[in-house]
């Protein structure tokens, strides 16, 4: 049986199409960050994680919130480079249908949700939220995983309840605050280590 790995990153990237592949940083609202944490999740060095599944909800201008969902399982033709992701974002923004989620190109989907929408969705699964002084990961058994990260910017308190209200655990990966992306590769790291 697949055990599936699920990533949710809140991301405060733009939510119109019209994407400068030259300025991810900057007027793409930090999309560098959210295109290295979908990286991080499903490219291992000769191949992709089918077992995982990327959730984001872009919070930039000038039509948030934006869902967007990519599955390792249905993924084509991405690569793992920043400007390759980018341009599939920017692809899910065109396909955005504010009354049903679109498959913009295989394995990506975009939808109009919300973060308490996208939990109560997903509350079969088991809510970790990724947090420097939660419970360290060492003594925590992770098990049908859904993890919560903030990007650049951490989760806003509001959002870190709404979190807690569906049950999710805080975990820590250690004190130091580390790159969302660097976390991502952490957590798939720590499961494959103690897989089986
Ligand atoms: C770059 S950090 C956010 C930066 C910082 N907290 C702030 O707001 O200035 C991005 C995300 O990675 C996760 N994170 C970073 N370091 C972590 C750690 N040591 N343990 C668990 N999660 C961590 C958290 O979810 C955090 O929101």
């Amino acid at each position: 049986m697949t055990i599936y790995r699920h990533f949710y990153v809140k991301s405060h990237a733009k939510t119109s199409p019209d994407i400068n592949l030259k300025d991810l940083p900057g007027s793409a609202g930090r999309l560098d960050v959210l295109a290295r944490s979908v990286n991080a999740a499903f490219w291992l060095s000769y191949g992709i994680r089918k077992n995982v599944v990327f959730h984001t909800i872009l919070h930039g201008e000038p039509n948030a919130p934006v869902y967007i969902r990519l599955e390792g399982e249905k993924l084509r033709k991405v690569s793992p480079d920043e400007r390759s992701i980018a341009i599939f974002i920017g692809k899910a923004l065109k396909k955005f249908d504010e009354k049903h989620e679109a498959e913009s190109t295989p394995g990506i989907f975009v939808a109009r949700k919300s973060f308490e929408e996208l939990l109560e969705e997903n509350k079969d699964k088991k809510f970790y939220l990724l947090d420097e002084n939660g419970e360290d990961i060492e003594n925590v058994r992770i098990n049908n995983p859904f993890f919560i990260l903030g990007d650049n910017v951490d989760l806003l308190p509001e959002e870190k309840e709404i979190a807690l209200k569906y049950g999710a655990k805080a975990v820590s990966i250690g004190k130091k605050s580390y790159l969302t992306s660097h976390c991502i590769a952490i957590l798939n790291w720590w499961m494959d280590r103690n897989e089986g």
